[in-house]
């Protein structure tokens, strides 16, 4: 029998999605949840119920005060996204992993001064976009990159979510703690997926966005031009009704791949359209095991780095500025 290395794991930010990071850290051999850091006692209190925790689990209100007294190896930042930046630099100080919440930050300022200090201290730092690690997902990257149906015209995607409505008043609606609308909350998964499937730099982007009448954005219509050459358009939907719904389309010299409500579809020149089973696609991995694997040495790559941070923010960035002056701008990837 093997024993694991015992990784020590503390959790900034402990409300609704902070759980499933819970629970599935928990499930790692090994792992330990020791301490949790959050102002709102409602949170930790119901943080430690779902995620089945002993009532005695020390819990901090500052993330900075957890770190000094614990001084745990790993952390899972799922807090406001305007704060990530903070609690990202306080917990690598600290010397511990990270496991970020998407976005990585809020700023393209923020994100060079995070992978610097990544680079510095030599620590890990996931992001949660649970995307990279879907078989679908996977599935797309490895027909583009492998150009099994040759190379890439044109992209489209959108994504719709009862946005406007449900965040009416909270967080996710302030500017500051929001780090922008819905483009940078949501819509963040489908700018990173498109950049992780495409492995494409965008040259020109032009958005055109709807804040309705609150101070972030909550539509966006957006069309970038990639080095490459292709074309796409995205559309980012924050006031819809129901959960996140997600369509992809692209469509390449030999073929295109659609992903229709979680379902793929590959076409080629000849033999219509078919779905990919299953069996066809890559496995998927959970990304809290990820992360601890990472840390173990298990795995070498890091499926969702640093980098992957700074080109949504990178897009995300050009892209409100755009719609700011109303006409394209190039996208700065320096
Ligand atoms: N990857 C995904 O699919 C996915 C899904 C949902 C949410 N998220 C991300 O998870 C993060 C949290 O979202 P949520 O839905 O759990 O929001 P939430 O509002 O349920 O939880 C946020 C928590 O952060 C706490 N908080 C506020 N200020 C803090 C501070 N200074 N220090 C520590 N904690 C603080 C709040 O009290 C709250 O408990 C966001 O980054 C969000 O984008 C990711």
């Amino acid at each position: 029998m093997t024993t694991k290395q015992k990784i020590n794991v503390a959790f900034i930010g402990c409300g609704g999605n902070a759980r499933g990071h819970g629970r599935s850290v928990s499930r790692v051999e090994g792992v330990e949840i020791v301490a949790l850091a959050d102002p709102s006692e409602n949170s930790l209190a119901a943080f430690k119920e779902n995620v089945g925790l002993d009532a005695s689990l020390r819990t901090y209100a500052d993330s900075g005060e957890m770190l000094a007294a614990v001084n745990p190896d790993a952390v899972v930042i799922s807090s406001p996204h305007g704060l990530h930046f903070q609690h990202i630099m306080e917990s690598l100080d600290a010397g511990c992993h990270v496991h970020t919440e998407k976005p990585m930050v809020c700023t393209v300022s923020h994100a060079k001064q995070v992978i610097a200090k990544v680079e510095e201290t030599g620590l890990h730092l996931l992001i949660g976009y649970q995307r990279h690690l879907s078989p679908t997902y996977q599935y797309c990257r490895q027909v583009v990159q492998s150009g099994a149906l040759g190379p890439v015209h044109f992209v489209e995607a959108h994504q719709s979510q009862n946005w406007y409505r449900n965040q009416q008043g909270k967080w996710r609606q302030d500017p500051f703690l929001g780090g922008g609308g819905q483009l940078n909350d949501s819509g963040s998964h489908l700018i990173d997926i498109l950049l992780w499937v495409l492995e494409a730099s965008p040259d020109t982007v032009f958005a055109m966005i709807d804040n309705l009448d609150i101070e972030v954005d909550v539509l966006t219509a957006m069309s970038i031009k990639f080095d490459t050459g292709a074309l796409c358009n995205i559309s980012i939907v924050g006031h819809a009704y129901g959960g996140v719904q997600e369509d992809f389309s692209i469509w390449m010299e030999g073929g295109a791949l659609y992903l229709r409500a979680g379902k793929l579809y590959r076409q080629e020149k000849e033999g219509g359209l078919v779905e990919v089973p299953a069996a066809d696609m890559p496995e998927g991995a959970n990304k809290d095991a990820v992360f601890i694997e990472l840390i173990r040495g298990e795995r070498t790559e890091n499926p969702i780095g640093v980098e992957n941070g700074l080109r949504v923010i990178q897009l995300t960035e050009a892209a409100w500025e755009s719609a700011k002056l109303g006409m394209p701008v190039k996208v700065d990837l320096r």
